[in-house]
Formats: C-alpha cells, structure tokens, sequence
C-alpha cells in the first residue's frame, strides 16, 4: 500500500518507536497527515514518546472489534497537528492481531491519512511478513550489537521476500570509541554484511534517550545537533538521494 511506511528490526530495543514517532513529527511538520499505529502489543510506547499516553481512552482492539470508532481510537496530538497515534491494549489478555486486520486498518487509516506508519515488534515470522507486505517502504532499523545485526538479515529477507519496494538500513546507538577500540562492528561493516541502502547513523546520545523518555521527539528541536542529525535522516529515508527530484 502506497502510503504505509513499516519501521522494523530483527531484535527489540533498537529504536524503531523512537524512529516512527520522530518520522511521524517530521511529516506533520511538513503539514501532512499521519497515523503512527504501534504494533507492539507487549511494549507499547508510541504514546508516552510523544507525550501522549494520559490521553488513550480506547485502544486498536477496541476499534477493531468494534467497541470504539477507528477516529475515537486515534489519539491527536495538540502539539504536531496532524499527527495521530493508535496504541494497541494495555493490559488485556489474549490479544491478537491478525495480519488481515491490520491490512483492512491501513486501507481505511489510509483513506484519512496522508502516512500510515506501523511501529512493529521486533522479530521475523509469518505474521511479520504478511504485515510488512503491506508497506511500500521499510525503515530497518539495527544496533551494532551483533545479535541485532544477526537478527536484522532474517528481518531483511522477509522485508525482501515480501518485495518491499523502499527499503532503508538505520544504523542506531552507534558508539564510536567502542568502535574505534575494537569491541563493536564498524558501521561500513554492518552495511555491508547486510545489503540494504544506509539511510543514517545514529550515535548513542544521552540528549535521545531523555528527550524520547520524557515525550519531545528531538525532531522537532532542530536547532539542537540531535535534532538537526535526526532530520537529515529523516529526509534520506523520506526523499532517497537516488530518487530525490525525481
Ligand atoms: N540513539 C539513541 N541514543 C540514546 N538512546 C537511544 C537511542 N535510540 C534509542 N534509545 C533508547 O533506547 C530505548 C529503546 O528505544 P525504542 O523504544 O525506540 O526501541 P524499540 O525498538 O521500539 O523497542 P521495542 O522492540 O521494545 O519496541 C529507549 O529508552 C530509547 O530512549
Ligand atoms: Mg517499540
């Protein structure tokens, strides 16, 4: 589908919520309309990265068995109008998400939203497939950890099983003085034993992590080099320098 955009990752803890909720402030910022649905039903986090979570009333199990309206589940943000969020349930049990749901929930987000952004779980597997066939692109997101890098091809394969048609590496939490001594991957290294198009860097930062643990996307504070890296990013992913003015 034309307007859905995956972030994914083969291991958990990576970045991908951080990566979707700046991607969907940068697009608002740009005056389009954006859906963030985050798809991680045992960590959900979309909501409290962009401040937001005191303001979910219902949930994408209630909008899908119809105990809410899709709308009443989509949380606004004041702050990047624009920008909505869905947020998957809390603290229910038994709750699964069939992959058919979700695309019968991006076709109608996409009816309304300009950008329909699935915050995935980490991992591979049938139901990731079946989810990640319906993005047009796809933000694979890794650390230089080696496990994630391991679990990142099996993500990769499916991403190119499934013929994503965008497919964007992101290498994230990078620590050049562990680099540099020897006790992580050089980044060239991780692009290279991966095959997929690099669309950023980005170095461990403690000015990320707070901003992100207190809900302000450092996309939206440009002036601050974090901010001003993650846009460049942003725009790589978003506008490919191959297909830029194209
Ligand atoms: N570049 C960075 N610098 C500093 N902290 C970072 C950076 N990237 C991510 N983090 C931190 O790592 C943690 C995990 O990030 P995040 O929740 O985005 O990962 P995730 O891949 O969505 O996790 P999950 O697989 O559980 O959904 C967060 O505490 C976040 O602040
Ligand atoms: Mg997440």
């Amino acid at each position: 589908m034309e307007k859905v955009i995956a972030v994914v990752s083969g291991k958990g803890g990576v970045g991908k919520t951080l990566m979707a909720t700046n991607l969907g402030v940068y697009l608002a910022e740009k005056g389009e309309s954006v859906v963030i649905v985050d798809l991680n039903l045992q960590a959900r986090g979309a909501d409290l990265a962009l401040g937001l979570a005191s303001r979910v009333v219902y949930d994408l199990a209630d909008a899908l068995s119809g105990v809410c309206r899709l709308r009443q589940a989509a949380v606004k943000s004041k702050r990047f109008p624009g920008l909505a969020v869905i947020e998957p349930p809390l603290m229910k049990e038994h709750v699964n998400i069939s992959p058919l749901e979700i695309q019968v929930l991006c076709e109608k987000l996409s009816q309304e939203y300009r950008h329909v952004i699935l915050d995935m779980a980490p991992g591979a597997g049938e139901a990731f497939e079946g989810i990640v066939s319906l993005a047009r692109r796809a933000l694979v997101v890794t650390t230089q950890d080696p496990i994630s890098v391991r679990a990142c091809g099996r993500v990769i394969a499916a991403v190119e099983k499934r013929q994503v048609p965008e497919g964007r590496l992101l290498i994230n939490q990078v620590r050049l003085s562990l680099t540099d001594r020897g006790f992580l991957p050089a980044v060239e290294e991780i692009a290279q034993e991966l095959r997929l198009p690099l669309c950023g860097v980005l170095p461990y930062d403690d000015h990320i992590h707070v901003a992100f643990t207190n809900g302000n996307p450092v996309i939206s504070r440009r002036d601050t080099p974090a901010g001003e890296h993650m846009e460049k990013i942003l725009s790589c992913f978003m506008d490919p320098p191959e297909s830029a003015g194209a």
